[in-house]
Protein backbone atom coordinates (compact mmCIF):
# COMPACT_ATOMS: atom_id res chain seq x y z
CA UNK A 1 0.00 0.00 0.00
CA UNK A 2 1.02 3.50 -0.74
CA UNK A 3 2.45 5.61 2.01
CA UNK A 4 -0.26 8.06 3.56
CA UNK A 5 0.32 11.59 2.13
CA UNK A 6 0.43 14.70 4.28
CA UNK A 7 -2.34 16.23 4.67
CA UNK A 8 -2.97 19.14 6.75
CA UNK A 9 -6.04 20.10 8.31
CA UNK A 10 -8.29 22.71 7.98
CA UNK A 11 -11.49 22.62 9.83
CA UNK A 12 -10.92 19.91 12.64
CA UNK A 13 -13.69 17.25 13.60
CA UNK A 14 -14.43 19.30 16.77
CA UNK A 15 -14.71 22.41 15.03
CA UNK A 16 -17.08 20.72 12.32
CA UNK A 17 -19.64 19.66 15.67
CA UNK A 18 -19.80 22.88 16.85
CA UNK A 19 -20.48 24.89 13.90
CA UNK A 20 -23.18 22.15 12.99
CA UNK A 21 -24.84 22.65 16.38
CA UNK A 22 -24.87 26.64 15.20
CA UNK A 23 -26.25 25.68 11.26
CA UNK A 24 -29.15 23.62 13.11
CA UNK A 25 -30.43 26.50 15.33
CA UNK A 26 -29.94 28.43 12.31
CA UNK A 27 -31.97 26.15 10.06
CA UNK A 28 -34.55 25.75 12.65
CA UNK A 29 -35.09 29.68 13.43
CA UNK A 30 -35.54 30.26 9.64
CA UNK A 31 -37.80 26.88 8.53
CA UNK A 32 -39.04 25.44 11.21
CA UNK A 33 -39.77 21.59 12.34
CA UNK A 34 -41.54 20.25 9.63
CA UNK A 35 -39.15 20.14 6.71
CA UNK A 36 -37.76 18.08 3.70
CA UNK A 37 -33.66 17.51 3.72
CA UNK A 38 -32.39 16.62 0.36
CA UNK A 39 -28.48 15.78 0.21
CA UNK A 40 -27.04 16.12 -2.85
CA UNK A 41 -25.18 12.81 -3.32
CA UNK A 42 -21.95 11.64 -3.01
CA UNK A 43 -19.94 14.53 -0.98
CA UNK A 44 -22.68 15.45 1.02
CA UNK A 45 -23.46 12.20 2.90
CA UNK A 46 -21.06 12.40 5.66
CA UNK A 47 -22.13 16.70 6.56
CA UNK A 48 -25.60 15.87 5.88
CA UNK A 49 -25.35 12.65 8.35
CA UNK A 50 -23.94 15.06 11.09
CA UNK A 51 -26.43 18.02 10.04
CA UNK A 52 -29.87 15.85 10.98
CA UNK A 53 -28.49 14.69 14.12
CA UNK A 54 -27.89 18.24 15.33
CA UNK A 55 -31.49 19.72 13.66
CA UNK A 56 -33.03 17.27 16.05
CA UNK A 57 -31.39 18.72 18.60
CA UNK A 58 -32.50 21.85 17.53
CA UNK A 59 -35.81 20.20 17.19
CA UNK A 60 -36.64 19.87 13.61
CA UNK A 61 -37.98 16.67 12.62
CA UNK A 62 -37.33 16.46 8.95
CA UNK A 63 -37.56 14.00 6.13
CA UNK A 64 -35.45 12.93 4.38
CA UNK A 65 -34.15 12.03 1.09
CA UNK A 66 -31.25 12.17 -1.41
CA UNK A 67 -30.25 13.16 -4.95
CA UNK A 68 -26.99 12.52 -7.28
CA UNK A 69 -26.43 15.27 -9.97
CA UNK A 70 -23.33 15.21 -12.58
CA UNK A 71 -22.28 18.12 -14.29
CA UNK A 72 -21.49 17.45 -18.00
CA UNK A 73 -18.54 19.75 -19.78
CA UNK A 74 -15.96 21.91 -18.72
CA UNK A 75 -16.25 22.99 -15.46
CA UNK A 76 -14.35 25.90 -16.85
CA UNK A 77 -17.04 26.68 -19.38
CA UNK A 78 -19.93 28.52 -18.21
CA UNK A 79 -22.50 26.32 -20.64
CA UNK A 80 -22.00 23.56 -18.17
CA UNK A 81 -24.90 21.69 -17.60
CA UNK A 82 -26.06 20.23 -14.58
CA UNK A 83 -27.94 16.66 -14.87
CA UNK A 84 -29.78 14.61 -12.25
CA UNK A 85 -28.82 10.64 -12.33
CA UNK A 86 -30.68 10.15 -9.32
CA UNK A 87 -33.98 11.37 -8.24
CA UNK A 88 -36.07 12.01 -5.03
CA UNK A 89 -38.22 9.90 -4.57
CA UNK A 90 -40.51 12.44 -2.19
CA UNK A 91 -43.01 15.06 -3.75
CA UNK A 92 -41.92 18.32 -3.09
CA UNK A 93 -45.07 20.11 -3.87
CA UNK A 94 -45.85 22.46 -0.72
CA UNK A 95 -42.80 21.71 1.23
CA UNK A 96 -39.76 23.50 2.88
CA UNK A 97 -36.74 21.61 1.10
CA UNK A 98 -33.27 22.39 2.79
CA UNK A 99 -31.30 21.44 0.07
CA UNK A 100 -27.65 20.21 1.24
CA UNK A 101 -24.09 20.07 0.01
CA UNK A 102 -20.79 19.76 0.68
CA UNK A 103 -18.79 22.32 -1.26
CA UNK A 104 -19.86 25.32 -3.54
CA UNK A 105 -17.82 26.31 -6.19
CA UNK A 106 -19.28 27.80 -9.45
CA UNK A 107 -22.56 27.94 -7.81
CA UNK A 108 -24.01 25.76 -10.73
CA UNK A 109 -25.36 22.34 -9.13
CA UNK A 110 -27.24 24.67 -6.35
CA UNK A 111 -28.41 26.52 -8.73
CA UNK A 112 -30.00 23.87 -11.15
CA UNK A 113 -30.91 22.04 -7.94
CA UNK A 114 -32.70 24.47 -6.21
CA UNK A 115 -34.46 25.85 -9.63
CA UNK A 116 -35.53 22.51 -10.03
CA UNK A 117 -36.90 21.67 -7.41
CA UNK A 118 -38.74 25.54 -6.65
CA UNK A 119 -40.17 24.44 -10.78
CA UNK A 120 -41.77 21.33 -8.82
CA UNK A 121 -43.91 23.37 -6.54
CA UNK A 122 -41.46 23.73 -3.56
CA UNK A 123 -42.81 25.88 -0.85
CA UNK A 124 -39.17 27.20 -0.21
CA UNK A 125 -36.04 25.72 -1.18
CA UNK A 126 -33.13 26.78 1.35
CA UNK A 127 -29.44 26.03 1.05
CA UNK A 128 -26.72 24.76 2.80
CA UNK A 129 -23.27 24.28 2.25
CA UNK A 130 -20.41 22.65 4.56
CA UNK A 131 -17.70 24.68 2.43
CA UNK A 132 -18.03 27.80 0.28
CA UNK A 133 -15.27 28.87 -2.05
CA UNK A 134 -16.01 32.11 -2.59
CA UNK A 135 -13.43 33.52 -5.12
CA UNK A 136 -14.88 30.04 -7.89
CA UNK A 137 -18.05 31.17 -8.31
CA UNK A 138 -19.22 31.12 -11.99
CA UNK A 139 -23.19 32.24 -11.61
CA UNK A 140 -24.77 34.69 -9.26
CA UNK A 141 -25.69 32.13 -6.80
CA UNK A 142 -25.84 32.60 -2.57
CA UNK A 143 -26.02 29.50 -0.16
CA UNK A 144 -28.54 30.21 2.91
CA UNK A 145 -26.59 28.74 5.36
CA UNK A 146 -22.33 27.77 4.99
CA UNK A 147 -20.42 25.92 7.38
CA UNK A 148 -16.82 27.51 6.58
CA UNK A 149 -15.57 29.97 3.95
CA UNK A 150 -12.86 27.35 2.07
CA UNK A 151 -9.69 29.04 0.80
CA UNK A 152 -9.15 27.85 -3.21
CA UNK A 153 -7.46 24.60 -2.26
CA UNK A 154 -8.73 21.27 -3.48
CA UNK A 155 -9.93 20.39 -0.05
CA UNK A 156 -10.34 16.35 1.21
CA UNK A 157 -12.36 14.84 4.05
CA UNK A 158 -15.67 15.07 5.51
CA UNK A 159 -17.31 12.94 2.70
CA UNK A 160 -15.31 15.43 -0.17
CA UNK A 161 -13.12 13.34 -2.19
CA UNK A 162 -9.75 12.99 -4.27
CA UNK A 163 -10.77 9.98 -6.81
CA UNK A 164 -12.89 8.47 -4.69
CA UNK A 165 -10.62 7.97 -1.92
CA UNK A 166 -10.86 10.16 1.59
CA UNK A 167 -14.36 10.39 1.83
CA UNK A 168 -13.77 8.57 5.57
CA UNK A 169 -11.40 11.30 7.00
CA UNK A 170 -13.43 13.00 10.10
CA UNK A 171 -11.61 16.46 9.51
CA UNK A 172 -11.70 18.19 6.49
CA UNK A 173 -8.12 18.90 4.31
CA UNK A 174 -5.80 19.05 2.06
CA UNK A 175 -2.65 17.20 0.67
CA UNK A 176 0.77 19.10 0.60
CA UNK A 177 2.60 16.93 -0.93
CA UNK A 178 0.42 16.95 -4.32
P1 LIG B 1 -20.10 23.63 -8.46
O1 LIG B 1 -20.45 24.65 -7.40
O2 LIG B 1 -21.26 23.36 -9.41
O3 LIG B 1 -18.83 24.01 -9.20
O4 LIG B 1 -19.87 22.20 -7.80
C1 LIG B 1 -18.93 21.94 -6.85
C2 LIG B 1 -18.73 20.43 -6.83
O5 LIG B 1 -17.40 20.13 -7.28
C3 LIG B 1 -18.82 19.86 -5.42
O6 LIG B 1 -20.11 19.35 -5.15
C4 LIG B 1 -17.75 18.79 -5.38
O7 LIG B 1 -18.30 17.55 -5.80
C5 LIG B 1 -16.72 19.23 -6.38
N1 LIG B 1 -15.59 19.94 -5.74
C6 LIG B 1 -15.32 21.25 -5.86
N2 LIG B 1 -14.22 21.59 -5.15
C7 LIG B 1 -13.79 20.47 -4.56
C8 LIG B 1 -12.68 20.19 -3.65
O8 LIG B 1 -11.87 21.06 -3.26
N3 LIG B 1 -12.58 18.92 -3.24
C9 LIG B 1 -13.43 17.92 -3.62
N4 LIG B 1 -14.47 18.15 -4.47
C10 LIG B 1 -14.65 19.40 -4.92
MG1 LIG C 1 -20.69 17.18 -5.31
Amino acid sequence: MASEPNIETLFSSAQIAKRNEELAEQIASDLGRDILVIAVLKGSFVFAADLIRSLHHAGVRPQIDFMALSSYGDKTISSGTVVITRDIMDTVKGRKVLLIDDILESGRTMEFARDELMSRGAETVKTCLMLDKKGKRVVDFEADFVGFDCPDLFVIGYGLDYAHYYRELPYIGHILDK
